[in-house]
């Protein structure tokens, strides 16, 4: 498979990456890997395993016996452990923080870029995270670089996480996103940034229909 062929989406936290992918994905029938929770994957191993996530040392020392796969049911994306699903445990906050810092590290960056591009050569993929654009796929044929502002993120966060039921503060919530943008734009390896050819989208006053029917006309006219 020709790696030219894919759609590398890259953006902050929350501003509706994977569910913009997935919309496009079903629409140009490609699949859609979420790079991200690769990273979380190697979170909950930490967590497993008593590491601290901040600690470069104890992650590189034990990294080679981390085994993270992914495989595909009824077309959603499973992430295995080790040989264990851990899909349901990546969402959690406290998996969310300890990606951050275990994102941070050149030993596991290393790792999860060579899966990603194992997997872009193996299908049409659309993918998304921090360094698709500029690192994992710098070929691919669209670049999207997808944003909103803090507040916009936060509102939407905010409503999903009332809807689901969960008690939660807005200032909080906001105050975590901004953290988040920082720590994933001033890491040292591959930081959050867009690729020169990229086309920068802002979501805060678009639709996610609107978001996803600009990507799939992009697409459609290279
Ligand atoms: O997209 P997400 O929230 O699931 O990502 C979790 C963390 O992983 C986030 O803090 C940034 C990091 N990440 C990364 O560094 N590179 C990627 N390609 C995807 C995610």
């Amino acid at each position: 498979m020709n790696m030219t062929d894919s759609i590398a989406i890259d953006g902050p936290a929350g501003a509706g990456k994977s569910t913009i992918a997935k919309m496009v994905a079903r629409e140009l029938d490609m699949i859609y890997v979420d790079t991200g929770a690769m990273y979380r994957a190697v979170a909950v191993w930490t967590c497993d395993e008593g590491i601290v996530p901040e600690d470069e040392c104890a992650v590189s020392e034990k990294l080679d016996k981390v085994d993270v796969t992914i495989s595909y049911h009824d077309g959603q994306q499973r992430v295995l452990l080790n040989g264990d699903d851990v899909t349901d445990r990546l969402r959690d906050e406290e998996t969310g923080r300890r990606a951050s810092l275990v994102s941070k590290h050149s030993c596991v960056r290393k790792k999860l870029v060579d899966l990603q591009q194992k997997l872009a050569r193996e299908a049409r993929v659309i993918m998304d995270g921090r360094d698709i654009g500029t690192k994992v796929l710098p070929d691919a044929i669209l670049k999207i670089f997808l944003t909103a502002s803090p507040e916009v993120r936060a509102d939407r966060r905010f409503a999903e996480l009332k809807e689901k039921g969960i008690d939660c503060e807005y200032d909080k919530i906001l105050a975590d996103i901004k953290e988040r943008d920082r720590s994933d734009e001033t890491r040292k390896v591959s930081p959050l940034k867009p690729a020169d050819d990229s086309v920068i989208l802002d979501s805060s006053d678009m639709t996610q229909d609107e978001v996803a029917g600009q990507i799939i006309k992009l697409y459609r006219s290279r």
